[in-house]
């Protein structure tokens, strides 16, 4: 069985999408462990509605990057975790963290990777970009993390159009339904695997 810890920084949207998916039985997993590394994230709130553990974990509270990243590493052993979804999370990954979870550790970005990926490539910088772009078609990606952003194996992805009328806001709003979807698509098909 899947024990996930999501990591996420900001709304939650997509940790809320994939709590659902598992309370309702679509997929047999367990999110164990909630971890954001900013103290006002909404995935923190959910994470305490839904009763499921959540901890505020931060760079900025340890005096070096190891002794954070050997603090990450506690907390997901304390849960037993085998599989962790980056859902929002700010922050580049640690070796640390990739090394132990190889091919173990999935992110979900908005847009058709490898374009509109990359340093500086989040949010609506990306939706932004696509449309400046005059791209025909945009989308989310689900793809395997490594030590670079954005840059880990394409495991799936899920298309939206990109019509002339379409502004970064109604694209971001059109990709985060697919993510809704994607995301907990993805994770099934892991829980199979296991
Ligand atoms: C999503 O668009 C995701 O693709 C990106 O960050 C956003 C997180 O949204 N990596 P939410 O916090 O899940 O609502």
């Amino acid at each position: 069985m899947l024990n996930i810890a999501v990591f996420a920084s900001g709304r939650g949207s997509n940790f809320e999408a994939l709590h659902r998916a598992i309370a309702d039985q679509k997929i047999p997993a367990k999110i164990v462990v909630v971890i954001s590394n900013n103290s006002s994230s909404g995935a923190l709130v959910l994470a305490q509605s839904f009763n499921i553990p959540a901890f505020h974990i931060s760079q900025r509270q340890f005096s070096d990057s190891m002794m954070f990243q050997q603090k990450l590493l506690e907390t997901l052993r304390s849960f037993n975790v085998n599989f962790i979804v980056l859902a929002g999370y700010m922050k580049k990954m640690d070796t640390a963290i990739t090394r132990a979870f190889q091919n173990r550790i999935i992110n979900i970005h908005p847009a058709l990777l490898p374009k509109f990926g990359g340093a500086g490539m989040f949010g609506m910088n990306v939706h932004s970009a696509v449309i400046a772009a005059k791209e025909k078609e945009s989308g989310a990606t689900v793809h395997f993390v490594n030590e670079e952003y954005d840059n880990g194996a394409i495991i799936a992805q899920q298309k939206v159009s990109v019509d002339v009328h379409d502004t970064p806001e109604s694209l971001a709003a059109k990709v985060l339904k697919v993510e809704h979807e994607l995301l907990p698509a993805v994770v099934k098909m892991f829980s199979e695997k296991i």
